[in-house]
Order: structure tokens, then sequence, then C-alpha cells
């Protein structure tokens, strides 16, 4: 599996920049996380935009797609179980082959150090969770569970069988019918993951957004209503963005490294040492 390793140069200029964003994280009361794909590019599943992007290469699927599954989820359910569009299945395939990488696990290790409230995260790679994140908002889903449309209840994937001859899947619990928690394209997201985050956002003094190209909303505003009620806003991103402006510190490069590094720079100064 190709693994994004962009060549990278840690600079003084850089680095000071980086040690600058760890004292704000270290004075933030209420620090977030906000990631996109770009945090999982070095664990070699494609970004959507952008450089090498699924939408870049195969242009954005229909902006329906949930209104096509209520349509007719029997052939919807069919489709997904044998999928012929191309992004699905090189989107499919890499996540299935993917680990976490160094940012995910950096950031796993913020939350250990006690800086870390909650990360929202609009990657539905199991990446975080699987690098040990816990206080976790997966606000387009997750590509491992299924989710009931009549009660939210969500299921792993070995939780509920699935029969190709008895379509849409229904709920043990309320007979709802069950779809892939991924959030599709035109549907609303969950209530319970959307509530969170917008609690979180409320309460958030400090956000560290990390490779979104911040295009996407209502995760895209998040960081700009930290930034509008005068929080501090930090991003990682080897290309400006248009949160760019609105950063307190803007960190360019790849999520990896800079993390690694922001994490070493949160840990020294706290006389905690580290790598
Ligand atoms: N480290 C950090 N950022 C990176 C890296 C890297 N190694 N490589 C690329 N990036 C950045 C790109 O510069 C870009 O800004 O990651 C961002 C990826 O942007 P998108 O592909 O638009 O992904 P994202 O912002 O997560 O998209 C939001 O759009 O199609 C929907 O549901 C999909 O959740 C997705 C949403």
């Amino acid at each position: 599996m190709r693994v994004e390793t962009p060549d990278f140069e840690l600079t003084e200029t850089l680095d000071a920049d980086i040690r600058r964003a760890a004292d704000r994280i270290r004075e933030a009361r209420h620090l977030l996380v906000l990631t996109g794909a770009g945090l999982s590019v070095e664990s070699g599943i494609p970004p959507f935009r952008g450089k090498g992007g699924l939408w870049t290469k195969y242009g954005e699927p229909p902006l329906d797609g949930y209104q096509r599954f209520v349509a007719d989820p029997a052939g919807a359910w069919r489709t997904l179980l044998n999928p012929t569009e191309p992004w699905m299945t090189a989107l499919r395939e890499t996540v299935a082959a993917a680990k976490p990488n160094a940012g995910h696990r950096a950031l796993a290790e913020l939350e250990a150090l006690g800086h870390l409230r909650c990360l929202i995260t609009q990657n539905i790679d199991d990446l975080h969770r699987q690098a040990g994140t816990r206080a976790l908002a997966e606000i387009h889903g997750n590509a491992t569970l299924y989710r009931c449309l009549g009660c939210c209840r969500r299921f792993a994937r070995d939780e509920l069988a699935i029969d190709p001859e008895d379509l849409p899947p229904r709920c043990p619990d309320c007979r709802g019918i069950v779809k892939a928690d991924t959030v599709s394209f035109g549907e609303p997201i969950p209530e319970d993951v959307l509530s969170r985050c917008f609690a979180e956002v409320a309460r958030c003094d400090c956000m560290l957004v990390a490779g979104t190209s911040a295009t996407v909303y209502p995760a895209a505003g998040f960081p700009v209503e930290v930034a509008r009620s005068g929080g501090v806003l930090l991003e990682v991103n080897p290309e400006p963005t248009e949160l760019t402006p609105l950063a307190t510190v803007s960190l360019q490069g790849p999520a990896g490294a800079i993390l690694s590094r922001l994490l070493h720079w949160v840990r020294d100064a706290s006389g905690e040492g580290g790598s």
C-alpha cells in the first residue's frame, strides 16, 4: 500500500510557529480538534479535493444520494453490496487497508495528556478510534457501522446479518430501515452527533483544524464560529484554505510531521519530556 509521506522540511521558522501553537494549546480551557480527509492521506486514503482527490479524479457524486436511498432502499443496498462506482471501490479498498498514522497517534496522545475535550472528524475511516481517541464525534459517520433511520441505533457490521435476498435490512428494535452509518450526500447529519458538535463548539476557546479544505457544512462552519467568538484557531494543512486568513497560527505542512512536532512542544513545555 502506497503511503503518502510528503517530502517535508521542518524549518526554524515553522518550528517556532509550532511552538506558538503548542503554547495556545496548553493555555486552552476547551480545546477541540476538527479533522478532514487530509489526516488520512498519509495512511494511503486519497482526499476528495485537490491533488489526488477522488472528486478531482471522478467528479463529485450526485448531491441527492440520500433521497435516492429513501426512494429505493433495496436498490441502494444492492448497489452498496456490489459497488460499481470507481470512487466507491477506491475509497473502500484504501480504507480497508489503512492504519492510523503519526497524525492520528499524536491527537490520541494529546487527549491522553488531558488537553483535548473532543475530536470532531469528517472522516469515516475509523482511524481516530483505532489510534485510541475516545472523545470522538464522527460527523459524517463511520464506515464500519450501520445505523437505523428509525431510532438512530448503530450496529457494528458483525452485529447485523445482511441477507441480499431480504433488503433493506431492518432494525431489530424498531423495524426501521437500516443503512450504512456513513452520511450520504443530501442526508441530514444524525441529530445525536450534530447536537454534540454544537454543544462542544459553544464551549470551545481553541480549535485545531487539520487536513480539511473547510468546504462542507456544517463542519466547515465550526472553526469560523470559534474565530468569530474570539477563540484561537490553529490550522494544519500543506495548502492554504478559506480558514487560513482567520487562523491565529497557520502551520503549512503534512499532518503527520506537524502534529507529532506539536505534541513534542506541548509535552516539552509542561516538563513531560518526550522524544
Ligand atoms: N496533511 C494534512 N492535510 C492534507 C494532507 C496531509 N498530508 N494532504 C492533503 N491535505 C489537505 C488538502 O490540502 C485539503 O485541504 O487535506 C484537505 C482535504 O480536503 P478534502 O479532500 O475536501 O476533504 P475534507 O475537507 O475532509 O472534505 C469534507 O467532503 O465530500 C465530502 O464527506 C466528504 O467528509 C468529506 C467532506
